[in-house]
């Protein structure tokens, strides 16, 4: 946590992984208010908060796994819009995370994450989809995702005594270069819009919707796997597993729906109203 306050540029490779992960909370227990479960005994909050902040590795993992394979994929299109050295930050910086949250899910849980993730495994069906998202409609998408692991930071900003060091100083950094990216993205879906026109675009955000509440299906699921591991290891009844089930949204995911949709109130994309308005709803 000393590092927070140290003057010079935190960079990937002078994050500090040597800290012992604590038995106490890794990331403030407030940012996943749906598994808050006060009945539950210390330790095993404690450890479902471990838990929790494995499992958010694993997503993140997972997201921007993808986000590589269809710049990768699409790159062709992709530099219409931007430039060479660009894409190869983009990717190159997403492929510094992956290698950060590798090292948290091994530091945390080494049984779990041995060479890759445990319950968020990429199926075929993931690559087909993902394939075959019409580029506007996926760089909103990844706007969307990527908004939402900015404030992880701040949220555990708010909590200091339930932060670990190395979670922390990966996530500011994090959230430093993915404003970054999703500057890009919106370069990328803007660019579209004016090669494509609004009808061409606005048909293709037709997927918008439809990928997010895929992309929110695989999440709840994979999380459900976890959570059934999770309760067999710590003999919890079924009733505090249900509970902890349906985790629900985290204060990151909220913050960044939020800043999702009051950007493009501010600037418009033709086709994504119905997401910001079920947005909108979700986050109240
Ligand atoms: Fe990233
Ligand atoms: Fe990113």
């Amino acid at each position: 946590m000393t590092q927070l306050y140290r003057e010079e540029r935190l960079t990937w490779q002078t994050i500090d992984y040597s800290p012992a992960v604590p038995d106490s909370f890794l990331v403030p227990e407030h940012h996943w208010p749906g598994i808050r479960n006060e009945s539950l005994p210390m330790p095993v909050r404690i450890r479902l908060n471990h838990f929790a902040s494995y499992f958010m590795c694993e997503m993140f993992i997972h997201f921007e796994q993808s986000i590589i394979d269809y710049m990768l994929i699409h790159k062709k299109d992709i530099l219409q819009y931007i430039s060479e050295v660009q894409l190869g930050r983009f990717v190159r910086e997403e492929r510094d995370h992956i290698a950060a949250f590798e090292t948290l899910a091994r530091k945390i849980r080494p049984d779990l994450y041995v060479d890759r993730p445990r319950f968020l495994v990429p199926t075929l069906l993931d690559r087909v989809v993902l394939n075959r998202t019409p580029l506007a409609c996926f760089f909103m998408m990844a706007a969307l995702f990527e908004e939402m692991t900015l404030y992880v930071y701040p949220v555990m900003l708010e909590n200091l005594e339930e932060s670990w060091g190395p979670y922390l100083d990966v996530m500011r950094l994090h959230a430093l270069e993915e404003r970054g990216h999703i500057g890009l993205d919106r370069i990328i879906v803007d660019g579209r819009l004016a090669s494509h026109g609004r009808i061409r675009t606005r048909a293709g955000m037709l997927w918008l919707l439809p990928l997010v509440a895929y992309s929110d299906r695989r999440i709840v699921s994979a999380w459900r796997k976890g959570v059934e591991y999770f309760a067999r290891t710590e003999q919890l009844t079924s009733a505090q597993e249900s509970f902890i089930s349906s985790k629900g949204l985290s204060r990151s995911d909220v913050d960044g729906m939020r800043s999702f949709v009051k950007k493009n109130l501010e600037k418009p994309v033709p086709g994504n109203g119905l997401l910001c308005f079920a947005l909108s709803r979700m986050t109240g």
